[in-house]
């Protein structure tokens, strides 16, 4: 393995065996495995799972990180192609992402969406274009519309729980002040469609997740024998279902227009997930990547309680990010 930047670069089955690798690091520890190898962790955007587990996971198997925020404490650093640099920005990505690079053996990038061109967006420009600029191991630490280690850990968690493969996992929509971006909804969604999974995207009018996107979910659970669809009704969908998957994301009707989505998210704000969005589905488990607003997303009531499966997903972060770096490094 090279790069670890989508899930979708891999099968069925190599995901299987990514997670039954994560399984044996829990089990039986390799703290050598690593040793002398340096991951350099750039981080455009804030992080307080990732930037940690990642770490964890590099002393864990004996090697080594550094952290880069650019512009906190280092040179702010420009993104934009053919821009005149007469801003904040001292450097361009072109010349400092090759520079860390040629300090160690793996390279991880978080930049989150700009949130103004969906095209633009979809495409992954802005991570592609620093992807596409160095020839060492790669992992996505969250790019515009992929956050492919939260999906692993995300399936990890599904089969800790014991949720079955067929099972119904609800991707709800849920209220935040702000446009937060696609990379978790699209993530999540890809994997239980990956996984086989019967997949149903509960959001209000005006969310819907991009075409491409639903598309890219719809192939994965016909490779695999699930199923995507989407709906507006909350009760209808999570009849019966054995997940809610809450994430927050921004209006895609008028995508980039702040204004519009601010009027149009004032009045969703009953999208905050209670126990009694459970009457039809006792034993539904809650997931959620983190962080999360309490009371505004979530209420109390439901992340302090049996179903919530939050912290879980955070831990699961560490083992299936050490299978990843164990094949990005080891081989
Ligand atoms: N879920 C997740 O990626 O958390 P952080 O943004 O804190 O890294």
């Amino acid at each position: 393995m090279k790069r670890f930047v989508d899930l979708g670069d891999f099968s069925r089955e190599e995901v299987l065996s990514l997670l039954e690798l994560a399984r044996r690091l829990e089990k039986q520890p390799e703290p050598h495995a690593l040793a002398g190898k340096l991951m350099g962790l750039v981080f455009f955007n804030p992080s307080l799972r990732t930037l940690a587990s990642f770490q964890a996971a590099m002393a864990r198997l004996g090697g080594n990180s550094f952290v880069i925020n650019p512009g906190q404490g280092s040179w702010q650093l420009e993104t934009r192609i053919g821009v005149v640099m007469d801003g904040a920005a001292a450097e361009h990505v072109r010349e400092g992402i090759p520079v860390l690079a040629s300090y160690c053996d793996a390279l991880g990038i978080r930049v989150f969406a700009e949130g103004k061109d969906l095209a633009s967006d979809l495409a992954e420009t802005t991570f592609n274009a620093m992807a596409s600029l160095i020839d060492k191991p790669l992992v996505n630490l969250e790019s515009a519309v992929n956050h492919p280690c939260q999906a692993l850990a995300d399936w990890k968690t599904l089969d800790d729980l014991a949720v079955p493969r067929g099972g119904r996992l609800v991707l709800s929509w849920a209220y935040h002040p702000r446009a937060l971006p696609l990379a978790v909804p699209a993530a999540a969604l890809h994997m239980a469609a990956l996984r086989g999974m019967e997949v149903i995207v509960l959001r209000p009018e005006g969310f819907a997740l991009p075409a491409a996107i639903m598309e890219r979910a719809r192939r994965a659970a016909a490779a695999s024998g699930g199923s995507v669809r989407e709906t507006a009704e909350r009760a209808e969908a999570l009849e019966g279902a054995d997940v809610l998957y809450v994430k927050e994301w921004g209006a895609t009707d008028g995508y980039g227009d702040v204004a519009a989505d601010r009027a149009r998210r004032a009045a969703l704000t009953a999208w905050c997930v209670r126990e009694d969005w459970f009457a039809a589905a006792p034993e539904c488990r809650v997931m959620h990547c983190l962080p999360v607003r309490r009371n505004t997303a979530i209420a109390d009531e439901v992340l302090d309680g049996a179903r919530s499966a939050v912290q879980r997903e955070a831990y699961n972060r560490l083992p299936v990010q050490m299978a990843v770096l164990h094949q990005l490094l080891r081989s």
